[in-house]
């Protein structure tokens, strides 16, 4: 299983020392996320903080946009430093045009599905995504709860993907913690957000390492 620390979490007076210690702590990616006040009802942070961001850590940034048109926005973002960059399946975008748009900066692209959208909805654009992150609570807001109702979406996904002859990387998103983990590792996830469940540690470390341990 591999973490991904959500920055929207970290306390942003000191966002260069924060993603030292995550770093440190042996998290795998930083996963930021962004919102517009429009596609979710909270507004974060855009691409000027994560170009701040970028020379602070070599981890890989997993960007997620809950934003209703990520394709105006993805030069942006390739330009401040995304490795990875998700969207949402439900966007006003061309999801098309915007999977090809990431991919001509060599970033890597995902779908991104809230709690309400089936599966099926991200099988289209398999054969050209690297990720689908799976929502476990609704966008918009760390600290909510777990639902682990969404799991099953993550067989469907692999499954389909195989048949494609493709292997997916599933990300899941929400409410992860030492107490639900376990259940996204027997789920067949690959990567998981965890924003309060590493932030709010005391020890960044041990929480990574606590985390990691229930999925053996
Ligand atoms: C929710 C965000 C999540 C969130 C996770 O809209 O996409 O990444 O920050 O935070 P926790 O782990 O606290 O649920
Ligand atoms: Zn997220």
């Amino acid at each position: 299983m591999q973490i991904a620390p959500s920055f929207l979490s970290c306390d942003f007076s000191k966002l260069g020392e924060e993603l030292v210690r995550m770093e440190k702590a042996n998290a795998d990616f930083i996963h930021l996320d962004v919102m517009d006040g429009h596609f979710v009802p909270n507004i974060t942070f855009g691409a000027p903080v994560i170009k701040w961001a970028r020379p602070y850590t070599t981890l890989p940034f997993d960007v997620h946009l809950m934003i209703s048109e990520p394709h105006r926005y993805i030069k942006d973002f390739a330009d401040a430093g995304a490795d990875i960059i998700t969207f949402h399946v439900e966007c006003d975008s061309d999801i098309n045009e915007t999977i090809d748009l990431i991919k001509s900066f060599n970033i890597k692209p995902g779908l991104v599905i809230k709690p309400n959208t089936p599966a099926s909805a991200v099988f289209p654009y398999l054969e050209k995504i690297d990720m689908v992150l799976v929502m476990t609570v609704e966008p918009g807001f760390g600290g909510q709860s777990f639902m682990e109702d969404m799991l099953p979406k993550v067989k469907e996904i692999k499954d389909h993907a195989r048949s494609l002859g493709k292997e997916i990387i599933i990300e899941a998103d929400g409410g992860i913690n030492a107490s639900t983990i376990a259940q996204c590792a027997e789920a067949g996830i690959d990567i998981c957000v965890s924003g309060t469940g590493v932030f709010k540690a005391e020890d960044a470390g041990q929480a990574i390492a606590e985390l990691k341990s229930k999925c053996r």
